[in-house]
């Protein structure tokens, strides 16, 4: 009991770089490939994506609540280092498998849209452009849909206008083809 007090009153101790990535494997997966809901995974994501968006969420450009605590103090010398170590991880499929019928519509959809212009040929992404193969089917469709209702804070206005006017079974489809390439 006493030791525990003692401890809570001592000043915080400054994490450091492991203690750090670690606390973003909790929710993002210790490989990289999130194992949660609607939580993206970072594995083989361009470095320059995420080192861009994890200044844009520590300036509260993009509010992550979810993310305060981990962004907290986080200096701009980690954000390099973690940038590159996510980059590094490979990604593989997680979540719920894409469907063959859904990929197929959605494919159509993504020649049409041309998705592959800015987030490469195969959707593996480039500079701050984020890879859409292999991300979660969920987090894709849940983040499509902001980019459409204008509801996603110190989003890219890019994506607005790519996707403007599609439904929600259009904008499913799209997340089923990109995941699964
Ligand atoms: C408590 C859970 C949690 C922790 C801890 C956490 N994140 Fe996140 N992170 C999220 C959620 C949820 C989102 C997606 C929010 C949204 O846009 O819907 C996210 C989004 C991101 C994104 C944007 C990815 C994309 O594809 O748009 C990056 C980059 C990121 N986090 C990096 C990190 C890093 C690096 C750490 C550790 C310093 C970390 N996160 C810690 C929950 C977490
Ligand atoms: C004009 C270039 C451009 C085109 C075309 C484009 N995107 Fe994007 N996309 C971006 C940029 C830039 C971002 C990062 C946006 C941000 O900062 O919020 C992004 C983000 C995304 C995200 C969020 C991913 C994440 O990890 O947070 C998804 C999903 C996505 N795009 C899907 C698509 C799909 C599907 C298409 C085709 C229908 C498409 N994009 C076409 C530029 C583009």
């Amino acid at each position: 009991m006493l030791a525990a007090f003692v401890l809570s009153l001592a000043p915080a101790q400054a994490q450091t770089l492991t203690e750090r990535i670690e606390q973003c494997g909790a929710c993002h997966g210790a490989d990289g490939n999130s194992t949660m809901e609607k939580i993206p995974s970072l594995a083989g994501q361009p470095e320059f994506f995420i080192l861009n968006q994890l200044i844009l969420i520590r300036e509260g450009v993009r509010p992550i609540e979810a993310m305060q605590d981990a962004v907290k103090n986080l200096k701009d010398g980690d954000i390099v280092a973690i940038a590159a170590h996510f980059n590094k991880l490979i990604a593989k499929p997680a979540g719920d498998p894409p469907d063959p019928a859904l990929v197929a519509r959605g494919s159509q959809l993504s020649t049409k849209l041309r998705c592959t212009s800015c987030h490469g040929p195969t959707l593996t992404g480039d500079q701050q452009m984020p890879r859409l193969a292999k991300q979660r089917i969920d987090y894709m469709s849940a983040a499509l849909k902001e980019y459409r209702d204008n509801k996603r804070k110190g989003a890219d206005t890019a994506m607005t206008a790519v996707i403007y006017g599609l439904n929600d079974a259009d904008i499913d489809a799209i997340a089923h083809y990109a995941a699964s390439r």
